[in-house]
């Protein structure tokens, strides 16, 4: 069975001050804490057995957060990253709870929306063999994974943060692997800036010739919350969205619920519990 794991460390310093105590993956994107989002990308592929990587302080917030996961009929389980020793190392330390399933891995700033987007982790998770990872056109990919393509929109290329990029095509905190990522993690070395670089990992499936690189289209919304401006932004596009639509993004409970995980009673009895807040208005509707 696929596993799920949701990275939750790092320093966060560009963050600083705001995130000197308090985790940035806690922090409000609207009406919910920014790593709901990217939870609710490892539960829209099907995902039931979740690590949740996190700083030696984060954890129990984290816990006291989430719990167990049972509320959203699922599995979640703890770990500690001592030092942000890079995004791949999520393979070092979540090497026993893979335990050789293929696996998604979901940046917790990454805030991904739109009618299309279940659909797509659905097809994604369906592949057996190989990665998947999402590439997105962006304004400032200085700041990002990039990844050319040749003219038929083939992957011939990845650099992380890159000072002359190659396209404009960034790779998004998503990654879909097979059996094999732990053992590719393992034989990375901290590149010049002293991390285990996620795009090494990547790399390492192009030129197996096992990277699949879809491009998200303008129909599926994605934000890198990396800067105080983009979580600005990221709040602004949550809240007209739902405003507009008249549903919520990443209500964990609707997509336990949609998936069958907890049953409609499960669902009423939450509802009750958040009655006083829109977000728990929002759970009781869905019970009508
Ligand atoms: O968002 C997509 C980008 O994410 C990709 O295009 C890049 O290839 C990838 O390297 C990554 O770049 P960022 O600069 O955004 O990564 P950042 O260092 O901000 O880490 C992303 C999240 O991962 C962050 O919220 C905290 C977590 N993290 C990061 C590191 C380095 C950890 O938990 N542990 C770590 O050691």
């Amino acid at each position: 069975m696929r596993k799920g794991i949701l990275l939750a460390g790092g320093n966060n310093s560009r963050l600083y001050p705001s995130t000197r105590a308090v985790a940035k993956s806690l922090f409000p994107i609207y009406d919910k804490p920014l790593l709901y989002y990217s939870l609710a990308a490892l539960m829209f592929a099907g995902n039931r057995d979740i690590l949740i990587i996190t700083t030696p302080q984060g954890q129990a917030a984290h816990q006291s957060l989430l719990g167990n996961g049972e509320r959203f009929g699922i599995h979640l389980s703890y770990l500690i990253q001592e030092k942000p020793r890079g995004i791949a190392d999520a393979f070092l330390i979540g090497r026993d709870f893979i335990a050789g399933a293929p696996c998604q891995l979901m940046l917790c700033d990454n805030i991904f929306y739109g009618k299309p987007f279940a659909r797509l982790l659905q097809d994604a998770a369906a592949i057996e063999s190989g990665a998947v990872v999402f590439a997105k056109q962006v304004h400032d990919p200085q700041r990002f994974g990039i990844v050319e393509f040749d003219s038929n929109g083939k992957a011939l290329s990845l650099e992380e943060k890159p000072q002359q990029p190659k396209s404009s095509y960034a790779v998004t905190g998503c990654y879909f692997y097979d059996e094999h990522v732990c053992d590719y993690a393992a034989t990375l070395t901290p590149s010049a800036r002293g991390e285990l670089e996620i795009t090494d990992i990547n790399r390492m499936y192009l030129e197996n010739n096992a990277l699949n690189v879809q491009q998200m289209g303008d129909d599926i919304h994605w934000f890198d919350t990396g800067n105080p401006d983009s979580m600005l932004a990221a709040s602004n596009a949550i809240y007209n969205t739902q405003q507009q639509e008249g549903i919520l993004i990443a209500c964990l409970e609707e997509i336990a619920w949609q998936q069958g995980w907890i049953s409609d009673n499960e669902l009423k009895q939450q509802a009750t519990e958040l009655a006083k807040t829109p977000y728990g208005e929002y759970l009781l509707w869905l019970t009508k």
